[in-house]
């Protein structure tokens, strides 16, 4: 096992009726920013709860945050937090608008000039403005993690930012709110928790014995629960279940200690900023691609993992990871995700090259747990997922 520290602050608070309790996790003299999405929350209940909860306090809304929260639309509600002396971020949706608000807790308190230079170069924010969240959409972990991806729909870029200053102060985390996501959201949460797993557990073994035990416990709870909370999202027994896996699918505890991949995840955010498809759907396009492409460096825990997580007892060590690999493919599809590009777009060829190039004019030189994905296999994995 390799040395980690940890360190999670975010505090949650799970079940019925906690959105109640959310007057009690914010400082009685905030001025708050309330941010929200494309208008969901005001039809399922979840807008209604939040300003009764909120009544004793100083509340301003900006709606509006679509989708893959864009840069420009942030920059707007950055306007307000300054015009406004905003003192406290509350975000209520899902990972979009979570996002868009850990983007303005770092960009309230930076003190360059762009902060689009928060994501293009990288900068670390290690003190934001406080906030906290109502979580709508069980998907990315955002809601107990400190990542955030923000785009930039005018040049076609999507960027990961981070640091320990992002963690949201609170989460509250009720599973009835599942009841209003349309299915292909469902579907898109449950292939995302999926992988964010894989991500972190389809590397090599370091003998970390309880990290991967935690990755395949959360695959198999996952695994579980998806065809009930795909058919009945109002079945609280499985939207708690599919929420809680969500969270601890993406909140650093089974990262610690162990190497990571987040290959599938950086090619897949190129496919999201060129042809705007779902985060989700291009994670299913790329996963078979990638662990094909790099069978050979990962076919231990690819075999370990058709073995545990899918009962595959017949076979090779080769034989077992290709079966992981087709048992994967299979699972995002009864999701009804596609998992090629070109189910997705005509507009296809050239993706591969034109990704690639991105990547080299970066100079990312190698993605990967071993840093050795060069653009060159980039290029060849998309190809592969054509
Ligand atoms: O905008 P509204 O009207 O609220 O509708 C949303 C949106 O259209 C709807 N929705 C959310 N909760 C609902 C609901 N509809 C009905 N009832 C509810 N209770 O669902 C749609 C999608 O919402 P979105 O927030 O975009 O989905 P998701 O949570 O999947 O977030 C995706 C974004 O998160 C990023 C992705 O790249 C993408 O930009 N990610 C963030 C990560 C992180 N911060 O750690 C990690 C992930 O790998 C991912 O990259
Ligand atoms: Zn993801």
């Amino acid at each position: 096992m390799n040395n980690f520290d940890l360190q999670n602050p975010t505090k949650i608070l799970f079940g019925k009726n906690q959105i109640a309790n959310l007057s009690k996790e914010i400082p009685e003299n905030a001025k708050i920013l309330m941010l929200y999405g494309g208008g969901s929350i005001k039809k399922n209940g979840v807008y209604v709860q939040v300003i009764e909860a909120l009544t004793n306090f100083d509340v301003i809304e900006f709606g509006g945050i679509p989708a893959n929260p864009e840069y420009a639309v942030l920059m707007d509600a950055l306007q307000v937090i300054k015009d406004e002396n905003i003192t406290y971020l509350l975000a209520v949706g899902g990972g979009s608008v979570i996002d868009g608000t850990k983007f303005l807790s770092a960009a309230a308190l930076y003190e360059g000039k762009e902060p689009w230079d928060i994501l293009v170069k990288n900068i670390r924010t290690l003190k934001g403005m406080p906030f906290g969240t109502v979580l709508t959409l069980p998907a990315t972990g955002s809601e107990m993690n400190s990542g955030a991806v923000i785009t930039k729909a005018e040049t076609k870029e999507k960027f990961a930012m981070g640091g320990s200053g992002l963690f949201p102060q609170f989460s509250i985390l009720d599973p009835e709110v599942i009841k209003s996501i349309p299915k292909r959201q469902i579907a898109n949460g449950l292939a995302d928790a999926f992988t964010h797993v894989l991500e972190q557990y389809m590397t090599y073994s370091v003998d970390a014995k309880l990290q991967d035990r935690f990755a395949e416990s959360i695959l198999q709870t996952i695994l579980e629960v998806a065809p009930t909370i795909l058919k009945d999202p109002s079945d609280y027994k499985a939207a708690s279940n599919f929420m809680w896996s969500c969270t601890m699918a993406l909140n650093g505890l089974i990262q610690k200690g162990v190497p990571s991949d987040w290959a599938i995840h950086m090619i897949g955010h190129e496919l999201t900023a060129l042809f705007g498809i779902d985060h989700a759907c291009t994670l299913a396009i790329i996963t078979e691609s990638h662990y094909t492409y790099n069978l050979e460096s990962k076919k231990e825990k690819l075999a370990q993992y058709a073995e545990r997580v899918w009962n595959v007892t017949e076979g090779t060590i080769e034989e077992k990871a290709l079966a992981g690999i087709k048992k994967t493919t299979e699972f995002f599809q009864s999701l009804g995700i596609k998992t090629t590009l070109s189910e997705y777009t005509d507009d296809y060829k050239g993706t591969a090259q034109i990704i690639s190039k991105r990547f080299t004019d970066r100079g990312w030189k190698g993605l990967g747990e071993y840093g050795k994905v060069t653009p060159s296999d980039v290029e060849k994995i998309v190809e592969m997922s054509y």
